[in-house]
């Protein structure tokens, strides 16, 4: 089965064409990072115009770069939330238009099911059950995957997403949009020498705004004295062994012997190796996705799809003709 994928859910207009939920035919993604680098940070307004622009563009690109013709295609796999709502509705609108002239099946997709996903193109032998540790800019949640499209969350952030706050760490240091990639070289320089405060609750939850706020106030007081390679590398020192702690605890009270990374964040090498040593030191099963499935892209979000579609949850267009955008779509839906 051929499925075409498409996401526009933040600042990335991509579009792939999966076989059988594993095998990527195309995977293209469209960035819009320079455009909203000037402003800091993602403008939503321009966001959704962008790929309103781009989205024909990218979907052609697709087709070509597959070899493949619309006709090929047996279904759509289209990310509805969670996301900016304007960004999110050029995707929806885009996919149920084609799939009404197509006369296809539509796949309603959840970002972070994609972002999960990403997992089964890395690695074609990996199944569920097992822990998800999704780390991206909008979340921060440990997630029981007990099948292809039964979630659980055990823990969430109760305040800011970890990518939010390595991006906000990254803009009071000087770096640019989007932060965790240049607060991830510059930490590789720095040593772990500034003390940051620790959250711990009696339960999974994480917690990133006291360790983002501390980051800030040291700023602010040291001035041009601060060592920012130093605070860069404590900040990620801090923040994966929190990461890390909570998902190593759930992991062995909850008996589940492998873990899956997932989300933006998961291109950090720190992380990736920290999980990676902390797993082996427990004999668990480790799973981290390759760089190029780590951020945001359409191939992530068609493998979920597939698992929807064999799970029956599709639609025919003309059944489904109100089908929307939810921009704080929950996990477990
Ligand atoms: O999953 P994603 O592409 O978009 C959302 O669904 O939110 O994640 C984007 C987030 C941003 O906050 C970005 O700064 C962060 O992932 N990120 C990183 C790295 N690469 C991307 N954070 C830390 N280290 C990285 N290497
Ligand atoms: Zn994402």
């Amino acid at each position: 089965m051929i499925c075409l994928g498409i996401e526009s859910s933040c600042d990335e207009t991509a579009v792939a064409i999966i076989k059988d939920g594993r095998e990527v035919l195309a995977n293209v993604v469209s960035t819009q990072i320079p455009i909203h680098k000037k402003f800091g940070g993602v403008v939503p307004e321009i966001a959704s115009r962008k790929h309103l622009t781009n989205i024909a563009f990218v979907v052609r690109e697709a087709l070509d770069q597959a070899g493949l013709d619309f006709k090929d295609i047996d279904y759509i796999g289209v990310t509805y939330g969670p996301g900016l709502v304007g960004a999110l509705l050029v995707g929806v609108a885009y996919a149920k238009s084609l799939a009404y002239a197509l006369n296809i099946p539509i796949v309603p997709t959840h970002h972070i099911h994609g972002h999960i996903a990403a997992n089964y193109l890395t690695y074609p032998e990996l199944k569920p059950p097992f822990m998800s540790l999704v780390v991206s800019g909008g979340h921060t949640h440990l997630v029981y995957v007990k099948d292809y499209t039964d979630f659980e969350i055990i823990g969430k952030t109760r305040d800011d997403a970890v990518g939010e706050a390595f991006d906000k760490v990254a803009r009071v240091l000087g770096l640019p949009y989007p932060g965790g990639p240049e607060v991830d070289k510059l930490a590789m320089q720095g040593e772990y020498t500034y003390k940051l405060p620790k959250t711990k609750f009696d339960n999974y939850d994480f917690s990133f705004s006291g360790i983002k706020t501390a980051v800030i106030n040291i700023a602010h007081k040291e001035g041009d004295s601060l060592r920012k390679a130093d605070i860069a590398r404590s900040f990620e020192e801090t923040v994966t062994d929190e990461l890390i702690s909570n998902t190593m605890l759930a992991m062995k009270e909850l008996k589940i012997d492998k873990v899956v990374l997932a989300g933006g964040v998961s291109a950090n090498k720190f992380l990736r190796e920290k999980l990676q040593k902390a797993a082996k030191d427990r004999r668990y099963e480790c799973y981290i996705p390759d760089f190029k499935y780590c951020t945001d892209n359409a191939a992530m979000i068609a493998s979920a799809a597939h698992y929807n579609y064999l799970a029956g949850k599709y639609y025919k267009i003309e059944d489904k003709l109100d089908l929307n955008a939810i921009a704080n779509l929950k996990i477990e839906e």
